[in-house]
């Protein structure tokens, strides 16, 4: 337990890509989709039906709600099907910026080797942050791509709903084949758990859509990479600071879309907002390599 003075919450402020990274970043996207069919997990692996136009604007109507806190039951496969078919590649792309710039940055970011990426849906945050990993190790992306349980002892894909299990599986199936095997899935609901700290939790828009009355103060005491809507890290550093028992570090990250992806990512640039909680956050940003402003 870290003693309340000594806890710091910081903010790194606003960071831009520049082109070197935006390459770095594209090159592993353009991988992943490749490894994919250019498809979507859902449109790939469910049988879902596809929702009706109207069906699909009341959902994005609501997510973009969010901000102020809408839940989003996304235990029905539809719903997170119409989700997954909108946000998949732009989350991706969204999740290897963040792993590129923390596992390029801060060594320790790269030695965790238990690993958990909570409220999975499609297990997008795992697979952005294993392939930056292998391609920051290997300097490329090709072949068979093989997880060894040597640098990867206990990873795990979790999320309350059984649908986005199964295609978040059948998603990793194709991507590790062999490797597979050293991935667990898990159902459980950690966030009302108290945070492990040898794990290190990847959370991906899933604090917005928790029960509102779920208190997540015990779960952020463990090592957490947060990406969210900007209110909600904001909302979680305001408990750092009044709670004073975990650290936090915020950072957003901007970079350009380069043309040919501008379609699968559905905009011409993006921001990711992110907080880091737990005891071995950042605290200085005088090293980066990326342009900060
Ligand atoms: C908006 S989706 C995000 C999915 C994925 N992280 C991504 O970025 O694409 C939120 C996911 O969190 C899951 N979820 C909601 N509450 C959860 C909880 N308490 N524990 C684990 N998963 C949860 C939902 O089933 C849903 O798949």
């Amino acid at each position: 337990m870290i003693a309340a003075n000594s806890v710091q919450h910081n903010s790194l402020g606003k960071i831009n890509i520049d082109s070197r990274d935006q390459y770095r970043c594209e090159y592993i996207f353009a991988f992943v989709r490749r490894a994919l069919g250019k498809k979507t997990p859902t449109q790939s692996f469910s049988n879902s039906k596809s929702a009706s136009p109207a069906e699909k604007n009341e959902l994005f109507k609501r997510i973009r709600l969010q901000q102020t806190n809408t839940h989003i039951d996304f235990s029905n496969g539809d719903t997170f099907s119409v989700y997954d078919q909108r946000y998949f590649y732009r989350n991706l792309y969204k999740y290897i910026l963040v792993s590129l710039y923390l596992q390029s940055n801060y060594e320790h970011f790269r030695t965790y080797n238990k690993i958990c990426d909570v409220g999975a849906g499609s297990g997008t945050f795992l697979l952005a942050w294993l392939m930056t990993g292998l391609y920051l190790r290997y300097g490329r992306l090709d072949g068979e791509i093989v997880l060894s349980p040597l640098d990867y002892k206990e990873l795990t894909l979790n999320d309350t709903n059984g649908f986005q299990n199964a295609v978040s599986q059948a998603a990793f199936s194709r991507i590790f084949r062999n490797s597979i095997g050293n991935i667990r899935f898990s159902q459980e609901d950690l966030l009302k758990k108290k945070g492990d700290p040898s794990c290190l939790y990847l959370c991906g828009y899933v604090l917005t859509n928790i029960e509102p009355n779920t208190n997540i103060f015990r779960f952020l005491i463990g090592k957490c990479v947060i990406v969210d809507f900007p209110e909600k890290t904001r909302e979680i550093e305001a408990l750092a600071w009044k709670r004073r028992r975990f650290a936090s570090t915020s950072f957003s990250l901007h970079s350009k879309i380069s043309s040919n992806l501008i379609k699968p990512i559905k905009s011409v640039a993006v921001e990711v907002h992110s907080l880091i909680s737990g005891p071995e956050v950042p605290s200085d940003a005088a090293h980066l390599q990326f342009a900060a402003e």
